[in-house]
């Protein structure tokens, strides 16, 4: 991209994030703009159990916790929903399926489950820098 196409592409997606941010979550609504927005952020891990979302998984599932804030202002609604994972760093992809919130996480986190997090890198690298969005509600791996 030249300087001044990218300029633009800039300005107009700084309009479309700035009209995005304070639609109103109605019937779901927000989740499906959420779905476009892919979110850059901090990926963890932890040990599942009974989450949010009502259900009880295990380190071997591949599931993951979504912000807390995010989770909240989408009143739950993306319980079930899949989400596409990439690790910045070696482009590893890994698809995971949102069943709890996380407390520390900003709206740009995710915390795996150890069996997702080691699709993307030891479990030792601890923390990694990763590249998420939602699939749509339908999507199945
Ligand atoms: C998570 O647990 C629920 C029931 O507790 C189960 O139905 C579901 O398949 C599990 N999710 C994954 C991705 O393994
Ligand atoms: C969801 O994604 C699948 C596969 O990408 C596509 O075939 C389907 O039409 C999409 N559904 C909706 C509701 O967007």
């Amino acid at each position: 991209m030249t300087r001044i196409t990218l300029f633009i592409f800039a300005f107009f997606a700084y309009i479309a994030l700035a009209l995005a941010a304070p639609v109103p979550v109605v019937d779901g609504e927000l989740v499906e703009l959420e779905r476009r927005i892919t979110h850059t952020g901090r990926g963890t891990w932890f040990y599942p159990g009974l989450g949010n979302c009502g259900w009880t998984n295990n380190s071997n599932d591949l599931i993951l916790a979504i912000g807390k804030g995010l989770y909240d202002q989408n009143k739950g609604s993306n319980c079930g929903q899949y989400v596409e994972i990439i690790n910045t760093k070696n482009g590893k992809k890994a698809y995971g399926k949102t069943v709890d919130s996380c407390q520390s996480c900003t709206k740009n986190d995710i915390d795996m489950s150890p069996a997702l997090f080691k699709k993307l890198s030891p479990l030792s690298t601890g923390q990694l820098t990763v590249q998420w969005h939602f699939m749509n509600k339908s999507w199945k791996p």
